[in-house]
């Protein structure tokens, strides 16, 4: 129950939650040359203090259970960096041989510095992707166990690693509470993000999955609910740590002109595996009748309706849409974000009721599924009465008949006194802001309607 509030007055200090990067798919061929600097700028710019220094995370096996550990201690560091990587959701660059990570940047000194891409630069199963969800990022085992790397080296915890200590960044691998940090932060500055002295105050503490970005250039707003019009200050948010004055938002203006290029130039990968083309199309046909005027259409001519749903039509998760406060919209509507008192000032919605529907390009490639990533794969979003109550991912590989995460289902969490890491890997829906309920649309269709709508979902 207390984890399910966050203490602002410790935190406003603390965290340092953002900053993110991403390359189009294969990185090789930049589709501009804003976006190109846009994807340097957060691969090589550290926005926000470091987290930890290069030294840390190499020894940060020493804080592993065994019989990792062990197994650990007698590899090459190189291959002990790749089993780092793996349990921690991180992956290299592509097209890039440094063996840096995408989702740190690193600094000259060698501190590592939390980027966008943390979260916003994933794998597609298996293949590290810029603009990606990162479904695996293990943020509060990352930030638990170097902080016991610190302490044994004898260094200084970071704001992260105490705060990680009041508030766990993430209850369930591959979500964080990303939103929750960044409505703490905006609470302690003014509308011109000045830095104020703000009253300690709670916040209700929920975890996301975070948006893939390849379908953002069909959004006019941003966020589940779409409650902020899109624009390249609106990026800038996750960089509200208290080192970060007003200048800084100035200064970088230009670069986040750049990242929104590159956040818009990204585009889905394709399918990689089969497709039965005359199912696919009679799915298309189904999915015009009965999805489209909330999901929109697909291809050269595609539209994007940009339909929010009343909650208790959707019935999904409610605590994302009810923990966002009206006071809080509000805060980001009256502030330079959302250029307020300047020509350009933006609509902002102070209360919306529900959730947009998103664009479904590249869904195969985003699982799992719904804005708190409650339901592992494409099947179970479309059999609401079979999505599973506890379940974990057992590969990388797509389950290609489901389409989506390979999973193994569970009754219960295992025990916390094992590897806390992998426990974490466990998605119990039954948890606050983790239902896998709602969103029964689909059941209008019958089971092999069902069958086709699921491939023609495989094309988008
Ligand atoms: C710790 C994880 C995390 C980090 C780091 C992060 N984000 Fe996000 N991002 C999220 C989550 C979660 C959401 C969904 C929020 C919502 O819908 O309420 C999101 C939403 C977004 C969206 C809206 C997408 C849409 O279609 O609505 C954009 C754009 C975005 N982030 C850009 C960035 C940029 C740029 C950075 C770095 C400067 C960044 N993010 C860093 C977790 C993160
Ligand atoms: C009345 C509007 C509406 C209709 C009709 C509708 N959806 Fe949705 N859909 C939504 C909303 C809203 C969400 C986001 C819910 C959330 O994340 O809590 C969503 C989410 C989804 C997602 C998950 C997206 C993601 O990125 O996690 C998929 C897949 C999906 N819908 C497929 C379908 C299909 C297939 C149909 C038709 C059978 C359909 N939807 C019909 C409104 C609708």
């Amino acid at each position: 129950m207390l984890q399910q509030f966050l203490f602002f007055a410790i935190t406003a200090f603390l965290i340092p939650l953002s900053l993110v990067r991403g390359l189009a798919s294969d990185s090789a061929a930049p589709a501009n040359p804003a976006a190109e600097r846009g994807y340097r700028f957060l691969t090589d710019t550290a926005l926000i203090p470091a987290d930890f220094h290069e030294s840390t995370f190499d020894e940060v096996w020493k804080a592993w259970p065994q019989p990792l550990k062990s197994r650990a201690a007698i590899v090459s560091p190189a291959e002990r960096r790749t089993m780092a990587f793996d349990r921690y959701g991180l992956t290299t660059r592509p097209g890039d041989d440094s063996g840096k990570p995408l989702q740190y940047v690193v600094t000259a000194d060698r501190g590592w510095s939390m980027n966008c891409f943390a979260c916003h630069g994933g794998t597609v199963y298996g293949t590290p992707m810029p603009g990606a969800p990162n479904n695996r990022f293990a943020l509060q085992s990352l930030t638990e166990e170097t902080f016991q790397t610190k302490l044994r080296q004898g260094k200084r915890p970071s704001r992260m690693d105490l705060g990680a200590i009041a508030v766990p960044l993430g209850t369930t691998n591959g979500t964080t509470n990303a939103v929750v940090f960044g409505m703490g932060l905006m609470n302690a500055r003014d509308s011109q993000l000045n830095l104020l002295f703000a009253p300690p105050r709670f916040f209700v503490n929920h975890d996301m999955d975070a948006p893939p970005w390849w379908y953002f250039y069909k959004r006019p707003a941003m966020y589940i609910d779409g409650f902020a019009k899109k624009g390249h200050r609106g990026l800038m948010q996750f960089t509200l740590v208290p080192e970060n004055g007003p200048d800084f938002y100035r200064k970088h203006e230009d670069n986040f002109r750049d990242v929104l290029a590159y956040i818009t130039s990204l585009r889905p990968p394709k399918y990689t595996g089969p497709i039965d083309q005359t199912l696919a199309s009679r799915g298309e046909s189904l999915f015009v009748q009965n999805c489209s005027k909330c999901h929109g259409t697909y291809g050269d001519d595609w539209t994007y309706p940009n339909v929010r749903v009343p909650l208790d039509e959707v019935g999904t998760d409610p605590v994302r849409l009810k923990a966002l406060t009206e006071e809080g919209r509000k805060k980001y509507a009256d502030s330079w974000f959302a250029h307020a008192g300047e020509a350009d000032a933006q609509q902002t919605l102070t209360d919306p009721d529900g959730y947009v529907a998103p664009p479904l390009d590249g869904i195969w490639a985003s699982a799992p599924y719904l804005h708190n990533g409650s339901v592992p794969t494409l099947w179970h979003l479309m059999h609401p009465d079979h999505r599973p109550v506890v379940w974990w991912p057992v590969s990388a590989q797509m389950d290609e008949e489901k389409v989506g995460l390979t999973i193994e289902q569970a009754s219960e969490m295992p025990d916390s006194s094992d590897d806390l890491v992998l426990r974490r890997s466990f998605f119990d829906t039954r948890q606050f802001g983790k239902s896998g309920d709602g969103h029964t649309f689909p059941d209008t269709l019958s089971e092999p309607e069902k069958q086709a709508v699921l491939e023609y979902l495989k094309t988008l």
